[in-house]
């Protein structure tokens, strides 16, 4: 059975009003919040940290997946999951060596996720691929919500479903950046078993519809 899950991106979310959107992510019954840790160096971009993670912790029991668009990342993983983290996705880009970051996750009791940019060859994941539990394929170069789906990058989710496959393991294939209903059916038709969304459900009239909707659209 094809994994069908919704994970809301709040990076452009009006931070003054996240309880209420909180609500809004868990009335429409979306399965993880996607949190974009954005460091001004991996991507010319600041987002927010482990205490604003710690706030949203306290708000909801839904999965939290930080998504780590920072340099260094083995220097955050245990503050974001003291914050309450479920999964931490790191950049295959980013300058650390994987083993050791996977091997923090894996003691930390969290699940382990790489993300690639749309520029990176999904080879570069082939030695540590059995030791993860999510691979994300950016389709958008990181930094901003809001930005457009590269189309070229459609491959690179059928070719990371078709690795899982060969190499037997228990890794699921998010597809992340410019996710609306229409590219997001062409991610899950590729194979995506989860879709991060930001600013195409964050501007929708009415969040809990837009996510269903988009499971619906996308998924059905
Ligand atoms: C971009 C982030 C994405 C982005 C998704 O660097 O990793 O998660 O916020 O937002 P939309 O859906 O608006 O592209
Ligand atoms: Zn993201």
């Amino acid at each position: 059975m094809k994994n069908a899950e919704i994970s809301v991106s709040i990076l452009d979310a009006d931070f003054a009003k996240i309880g209420h959107i909180i609500e809004e992510i868990e009335e429409g019954e979306a399965d993880s919040i996607h949190l974009d840790i954005m460091d001004g160096h991996f991507v010319p971009n600041l987002s927010f940290g482990p205490g604003f993670v710690k706030s949203i912790r306290k708000l909801t029991d839904i999965e939290l997946d930080a998504h780590l668009m920072v340099e260094r990342p083995g220097e955050y993983l245990e503050r974001f999951a003291d914050a309450g983290c479920d999964s931490l996705i790191v950049h295959l880009e980013s300058d650390a060596d994987m083993e050791p970051v996977l091997d923090k996750i894996e003691k930390l009791g969290l699940k382990a996720g790489l993300a690639l940019n749309p520029a990176t060859d999904l080879h570069g994941i082939d030695g540590v691929a059995g030791r993860l539990d999510k691979i994300l394929i950016m389709t958008v170069n990181p930094g901003f919500g809001g930005q457009k789906f590269i189309m070229e990058c459609i491959g690179k989710v059928e070719h990371a479903k078709r690795k899982i496959c060969e190499l037997g393991i228990d890794a699921v294939v998010g597809v992340d950046g410019g996710i609306n209903n229409e590219t997001g059916r062409m991610a899950a038709e590729a194979g995506a078993d989860f879709l991060v969304a930001g600013s195409a459900l964050l501007n929708s009239e009415r969040l809990p519809d837009a996510i269903r909707k988009l499971r619906k659209e996308c998924f059905a």
